[in-house]
């Protein structure tokens, strides 16, 4: 199979640039895999994979001769007409994506009538008609260019790549667009082949959709909060409606992540750049920065001032199955509570070693239990299945308090009060009834 495939490049190894890489090498083509970084493609080289992403290790391991490790973009040019450009565009100050990963890439390409860039990297609308203005600037106005944004979710990326939604290909159609079309032709996805522009804003706008929908739930939840209904019974209410679907409906502690944040600012900052306000996303990123301070208000309703009160914070990557703490609520959270005067234990599962890096100040527990040892109040912050099999009673004497705070609704609060705690979620004031 691997013959008739053909050899492609992706530049940038981060998350989505690795599992692409391993997905396509799965699918059967040689891969060129650059990285500026030569510690990471050295590890890459040795077998050891810089993330923490189920399956991705084994699926490397799997297709280990297909995948070929470089600095060099030199190599994949030379083996490859598509470059996949998978590297970081974080926000800048303003607000704006920062494009200059992608434009070093750009600007590193030849004058060539053979290849072409295929943008993963989620970039404002437009970017695309620039960088081929810029190509066309530089006498490299051969060198052809298509968007083909990937919406993979951490946690799955293996499988979402592998068996995705949709495929998006923004082209000129031109045989590169055709090209990576092919390429994807043996996933049996729903194709959209499109512009470029329409393509660069599918994916903003599909994670613009999603964050208003998180920050909707979390509004109702707080309505919730006052009025004594529970939200997890209204999202399952609200859930059934097919127009609706009960995808994206869990209230909590607020989205994270690498791109919801980024994404959902770069839109409004990037529609304010051509003179539309959007008001609704301002409302969607306002909401879901005041949803990561509920819980230090729910904390001081139980004990008042929390100077030297003693908080376990269960969780701290933005979701589980992930070691990402890029814009984790747990970030602002225990800022907020080290401010106060908490004192904080933390325990994660996974994200720990990233989380040392960025959460100064607290103490790291072996354990859930080694965690809660001691406290006053226990957090849920980010729903790991382990915390589901917790054992409450165990949990209560290791406590000196009650209060459980459930900052993702994740566990089951019969089992919390049965162990004699006191149990609060995000939007369930009333015990729930057993039936
Ligand atoms: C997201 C998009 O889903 C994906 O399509 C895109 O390619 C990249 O951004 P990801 O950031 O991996 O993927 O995480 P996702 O599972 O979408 O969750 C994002 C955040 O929203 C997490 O912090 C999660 O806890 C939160 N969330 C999600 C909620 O608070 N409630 C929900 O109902 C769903």
């Amino acid at each position: 199979m691997s013959a008739e495939r053909e050899p492609i490049g992706v530049i940038g190894t981060g998350y989505v640039g690795l599992v692409t890489a391993a997905g396509f090498a799965e699918v059967g083509n040689d891969v060129w895999c650059i990285d500026i970084d030569a510690d990471k493609i050295g590890r890459l080289e040795a077998g050891e994979i810089p993330i923490w992403e189920p399956g991705l290790k084994e699926l490397v391991a799997a297709n280990r001769e297909r995948l070929h490790f470089s600095t060099d973009i030199g190599d994949a040019l030379a083996h490859a007409r598509l470059l996949f450009v998978a590297v970081g565009t974080p926000p800048t100050y303003s607000g704006d994506a920062d494009l200059s990963a992608v434009y070093s890439v750009v600007d590193a390409m030849p004058a060539s009538d053979d290849h072409a860039l295929v943008m993963k990297s989620t970039v404002p609308c437009g970017t695309g008609a620039h960088i081929q203005r810029r190509f066309a600037e530089t006498g490299k106005a051969g060198f052809c260019y298509v968007s083909c944004p990937e919406f993979l979710k951490e946690g799955s990326a293996v499988a979402d790549f592998l068996d995705p939604d949709r495929v998006v290909v923004g082209d000129d159609g031109d045989w590169a667009g055709q090209a990576v079309v092919d390429l994807y032709a043996p996933l049996d996805a729903p194709l959209v082949r499109t512009d470029i522009r329409s393509a660069e804003m599918t994916k903003l706008a599909s994670n613009a959709f999603l964050a208003t929908k998180i920050s909707f739930i979390n509004e109702i939840a707080n309505v919730c909060d006052e009025t004594g209904a529970d939200v997890v019974e209204v999202a399952r209410g609200m859930g059934l409606d097919p127009r609706i679907g009960p995808k994206f409906l869990q209230a909590g502690i607020g989205f994270g992540g690498s791109c919801f944040p980024k994404d959902v600012t770069a839109l409004k900052q990037m529609a304010g750049n051509t003179g539309y306000h959007f008001q609704l996303l301002n409302a969607v990123i306002e909401v879901n920065e005041l949803q990561k301070r509920r819980v230090v208000q729910k904390l001081q309703k139980h004990l008042g001032p929390l100077t030297q009160k003693k908080i376990a914070l269960l969780g701290l990557a933005f979701k589980p199955n992930t070691d990402d703490m890029r814009e984790a609520s747990s970030l602002v959270l225990s800022a907020r509570l080290l401010a106060d005067g908490a004192a904080i234990s933390v325990y994660d599962p996974v994200a720990e070693e990233e989380a040392r890096k960025l959460i100064p100040g607290v103490t790291f527990a072996e354990s859930a239990l080694a965690a809660v040892a001691g406290a006053d109040a226990v957090v849920l912050v980010t729903e790991w299945s382990e915390f589901g099999e917790l054992d409450f009673a165990a949990v209560a004497g290791a406590m000196d308090g009650r209060l459980v705070v459930d900052g993702r609704n994740f566990l089951d609060p019969v089992a919390v009060r049965g162990a004699g705690l006191l149990y609060e979620g995000i939007g369930r004031p009333s015990p729930r009834r057993v039936s």
